[in-house]
């Protein structure tokens, strides 16, 4: 049956459409043959509560495969992947009838304390953007829709349901904006889920200028909006502004304000029409694509891609030859401890090769459809001895005696291995939506326990378990450490193909690992207080920060090494038709075996007129590549990522100039430059009483004249200059001198030179471009 247009509707049915029936569904109108749609959490994977779940949404779901969260998935950076990823978290919403998957979370990681991190891809905004826009239509292409989540500047949990996010233009649309443009642009999702949080003191979910101006005006969103759960403040404000759906159900409370805001006058009915229209759209949208995938669910498959995903997902930070190369059984000429021979004696230590930390908690805990231990599946690929040692406990209470029990036991096996393979990190009540975390240090007890060991035999390696970066004080005295993140439900395997090189990682870190927190941008405004957070660190987020700075990192944003090596060609950069850059790189495989590298190009204008970070990441493409084989990588830099947003005229505009053009391995390992000449906007800046001289003095219409004028008027001040110190530059005193108050200098008494009347008919012809007239 063919859905109803919104005019067929009463004004109590149409409200009706804009807020839940429960937690986790729309509002049917039986009358009209309107269905009720289910929408769930995401991102990772399905969290579908069983029916009569609890209130808080929160308790038991079907099982569904848990793929690994953006922190680990992002980490491959690899637009592909994620799109099989999103394919098969569409096909899983779909068997269970679900319309709308919660997800992608595409937040900036503004600072490693943030609870939620492991939810989010990167602290720049082209990786989660390209990502993020990947996942979006991978779901889609199933007939189900996507909710692009939390719009907007959403990068903190503490006191997320009030905070203000008080940021800047241009960080906002440069950093905090861009990625979810991109999104919108790019994939269309079916949804946008606004935030809780305020930005710039008002409320995501009743701004106008967020929610209509920006994402419907400018970049052109067709979907609807949702609110994030409980994230209405004051529904009628929030209709007006473009929040069409409130979730979850207010009751009937807010239907009914909307009603009466109608009756009263306050509110037009074309705004409660829009809103109505748009949650009819989706429920179409839900309708066609119900049913485009043939079940059962393929458990095997999905929890084979989750293994796949979770392997490209392990950064390997560091593989050194440890200090007694003697104790080393490696399969590697280079004589690096990773990986490890199949037939090596381990001793594998710590809680989490055991009891896998694989996802983060909140309301993206997924029930998976099974769990690998790393424990298992490294006995099931080794050929030599594992033995295993706990190593220590994450209980809450743990006694100074249980504690050095486990030690002690932990490093009789390190001592008597050829290898001690020891698994760190977080445990879970460290991380979680909901708040955020107070430090980046990993428990004192695993330190310690990894001290001793390492003392024991110092062919160790670290594999870390964790959602937000950690600080590593033991980098220098380990060899070899794989950032293995949180990985899902099948990360286990994943590590332990990664440790015997079944899998050659790949990844590479989508945020900077920091020495210390003290060094990151964030640390002297975070979280805010009294319910305000400044983002006084504007555009340096990340390695922009660390670059601008130059501040020493454990490791940069973009590290990731391989088994293999990868030598770089010259690159060569040109622009296009569509003023895009092109960039090209052969790569060459130079190791003995096959490898993937993740190359990125990053891009400067040295010498430009606005306030830029050392470099910034413009585009991204991966490369698989056999022993010996070479490649040609061509990666594109759009013509709109070079721009930056100019707050004199609310614009984005592409600066012109030589733009240096790094071909890199990371942020920090630039194997190639070259310069690009790129056409700047056509702009002119209007012209105003407020307008700098130096403003006036470059316009390229009376800029000559004025220059001219006040050649001529420092001629006749050399007495003034002769007094002055040698060398002060009086035309640069005057530059910035707004032009209207230039009369004020020279009125009667002064000689009257300049006539206010003037200044205003220099503006005047200025903006009406006109040619000046002699
Ligand atoms: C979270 C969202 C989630 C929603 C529904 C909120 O608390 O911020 O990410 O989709 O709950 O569970």
């Amino acid at each position: 049956m063919a859905l109803p247009d919104v005019t067929e509707l009463t004004l109590e049915e149409k409200a009706s459409l804009t807020s839940g029936a429960s937690f986790w569904k729309t509002k049917p109108i039986e009358r009209a043959g309107v269905p009720a749609i289910m929408v769930t959490d995401g991102p990772h994977g399905l969290r579908k509560q069983r029916e009569g779940g609890d209130h808080l949404g929160l308790g038991d779901s079907v099982p569904a495969t848990c793929f690994p969260p953006a922190v680990g998935l992002g980490s491959a950076w690899d637009a592909d992947l994620v799109h099989r990823v999103g394919e098969a978290l569409g096909t899983e919403a779909s068997l269970e009838n679900v319309a709308v998957l919660l997800g992608p979370g595409i937040n900036i990681k503004r600072s490693p304390l943030c609870g939620r991190n492991f939810e989010y891809f990167s602290e720049d905004p082209i990786v989660s953007g390209v990502l993020g826009a990947a996942m979006v239509r991978g779901i889609q292409s199933k007939g189900v829709g996507a909710s692009l989540k939390h719009f907007a500047a959403n990068n903190q949990e503490h006191d997320r349901m009030r905070a203000s996010s008080d940021v800047d233009p241009r960080p906002l649309r440069e950093i905090y904006l861009r990625g979810f443009q991109r999104v919108v642009e790019a994939a269309q999702p079916w949804t946008v889920m606004c935030s809780y949080n305020r930005i710039n003191g008002v409320y995501a979910s009743e701004d106008p200028w967020l929610l209509t101006h920006v994402l419907r005006d400018e970049w052109g969103f067709e979907g609807l909006v949702v609110s994030d759960w409980g994230a209405v403040n004051d529904r009628v404000a929030g209709l007006r502004a473009g929040m069409d759906l409130e979730m979850p159900s207010s009751g009937g409370v807010t239907d009914a304000q909307i009603v009466a805001a109608v009756h009263d006058g306050s509110l037009d009915e074309q705004v409660v029409d829009a809103a109505a229209g748009r949650a009819l759209d989706l429920v179409r949208k839900a309708t066609a694509g119900a049913g485009a995938v043939a079940g059962p669910l393929d458990v095997d498959a999905h929890h084979a891609l989750a293994r796949e995903a979770a392997g490209r997902s392990i950064v390997l930070l560091k593989n050194d030859a440890p200090e007694h190369a003697a104790a080393l059984r490696t399969g590697d000429a280079r004589g690096a401890l990773l990986p490890l021979a199949h037939d090596a004696k381990l001793a594998v230590i710590g809680d989490f090769a055991a009891q896998p930390r694989y996802q983060g908690a909140g309301s993206s805990l997924i029930r998976p459809t099974r769990l690998d231990t790393a424990l298992d599946e490294i006995r099931a690929l080794a050929a030599g001895d594992v033995a295993y040692a706990r190593g220590f406990s994450n209980a809450l209470e743990v006694s100074a005696d249980e504690t050095a029990a486990l030690r002690d036991e932990a490093v009789a096996a390190a001592s008597v291995a050829d290898v001690a393979v020891v698994f760190l990190g977080l445990p879970a009540r460290l991380e979680s939506e909901g708040y955020d975390r107070d430090d980046i240090d990993l428990p004192a007890e695993q330190l310690a326990l990894l001290d001793a060991v390492v003392a024991a035999n110092p062919s160790t390696v670290v594999v870390l378990s964790n959602g937000g970066v950690v600080a590593l004080p033991f980098a220098d005295r380990v060899p070899a450490i794989l950032e293995a993140w949180l990985l899902g439900q099948a990360g286990g395997g994943a590590i332990a193909d990664v440790l015997f090189g079944e899998v050659n990682p790949s990844a590479k870190l989508t945020e900077t690992i920091p020495l210390r927190l003290e060094d990151t941008p964030a640390y002297l405004d975070f979280p805010g207080e009294f319910s305000h957070v400044r983002y006084g660190e504007g555009l340096f987020v990340g390695y922009r920060w660390y670059d601008a700075r130059r501040i020493e990192v454990a490791f940069p944003f973009g590290h990731g090494l391989s088994y293999t090596s990868f030598a770089y060609g010259d690159a060569s950069a040109a622009v296009n038709a569509d003023g895009d850059v092109e960039v090209t790189v052969a790569v060459t495989n130079t190791g003995d075996r096959a490898g993937r590298e993740v190359v990125q190009v990053y891009t400067s204008l040295p010498g430009g007129e606005v306030h830029r970070p050392v470099r910034e990441l413009k585009a991204f493409a991966s490369v698989a590549l056999q022993p010996g084989e070479t490649r040609d990588v061509a990666l594109t830099v759009r013509r709109k990522d070079l721009a930056y947003w100019d707050t004199r005229v609310d614009r984005w505009l592409v600066e012109g100039g030589s733009y240096v053009v790094d071909v890199a391995a990371s942020s920090r390992d630039i194997r190639s430059s070259v310069r690009v000449d790129v056409d700047g906007d056509e702009f002119t800046l209007p012209l105003s009483r407020n307008s700098s001289i130096a403003e006036v003095m470059a316009h390229p219409v009376v800029g000559d004249m004025v220059q001219a004028a006040i050649a001529e008027m420092m001629g006749g001040m050399d007495g003034v200059t002769s007094i002055l110190p040698e060398g002060v530059e009086v035309t640069k005193m005057l530059e910035s001198f707004p032009i209207g108050r230039a009369a004020m200098f020279a009125g009667p008494d002064s000689g009257g030179a300049i006539d206010p009347a003037m200044i205003d008919g220099l503006i005047a012809l200025g903006n009406a471009g006109g040619a000046p007239q002699e």
